[in-house]
């Protein structure tokens, strides 16, 4: 517990409060730790607790119908350390927008939703440190949907790899390569870009052909970084 702690406090949430709130929320969470594939709330759910990843991932899917009425599931962003979730449903009151699965081996933090709006209500660095986070995932969506409205899936999956690279890629010194490691699947990535298994396996395959990436499961290398992003434009 004291090393969750410890991890907690650094995170770019915490980092924007003043130690009194990040004491008053730290008192206030419990620690989690989930095997992989644990459903943290389902879409639709009644919402109660707002999450902070410490450690792992969580992807946050949500289910849709395609034209030909089969279900499809739609991965709409991966959680990683930092990053809160569930926050949605307590300020407007709603339910769950999406399903959280954890998608490695996590440790969270979570925090009574009651308490938290409370804290939201009576202290203004933890209001706009939310609001902090709302404004960088509403730029996110903002860049997705552009991204998504106008590209092909080549370019689709160009721009997702980049922007896992942002967030979870490791540059190597010596070769410049970006050793990404997003532990989804080639299925997860599809949801991820809106299309099939077989079309991202193929676009893969087309990036690796030209030398841009090696790909291998659930961890991508990117050699070509300047290459996929004009691809992604
Ligand atoms: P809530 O609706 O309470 O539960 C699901 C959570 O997923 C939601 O709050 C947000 O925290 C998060 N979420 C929903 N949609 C997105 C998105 N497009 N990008 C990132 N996070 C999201």
């Amino acid at each position: 517990m004291a090393d969750v702690v410890a991890t907690a406090t650094t995170q770019p949430f915490f980092a924007t409060l003043g130690p009194a709130s990040a004491a008053r929320i730290m008192a206030m969470c419990e620690t989690l730790v989930c095997p992989r594939n644990t459903v943290i709330f389902e879409a639709g759910n009644p919402a109660d607790n707002l999450y902070l990843v410490i450690e792992g991932k969580v992807k946050l899917t949500r289910s849709t119908t395609a034209e030909d009425l089969t279900p499809r599931d739609s991965l709409l962003w991966l959680m990683g350390p930092g990053d809160m979730f569930g926050e949605l449903s307590l300020v407007d009151g709603g339910t769950r927008s999406t399903t959280a699965t954890t998608l490695t081996r996590c440790s969270l933090l979570k925090a009574p939703g009651a308490h938290m709006l409370e804290l939201v209500k009576g202290r203004h660095d933890v209001a706009l440190a939310m609001l902090g986070r709302l404004s960088e995932r509403l730029r996110r969506a903002d860049d997705n949907t552009a991204h998504f409205v106008s590209g092909d899936v080549p370019s689709r999956l160009a721009y997702t790899l980049l922007d896992l690279a942002r967030r979870f890629g490791t540059a190597n010194p010596s070769t410049g390569h970006i050793v990404v490691r997003h532990d989804l699947t080639q299925h997860e990535l599809a949801q991820a870009v809106g299309s099939s298994r077989e079309t991202v396996n193929k676009a893969l395959t087309d990036f690796a052909t030209r030398g841009w990436i090696a790909a291998r499961p659930k961890v991508v290398t990117i050699m070509e970084p300047e290459k996929l992003a004009s691809r992604a434009n």
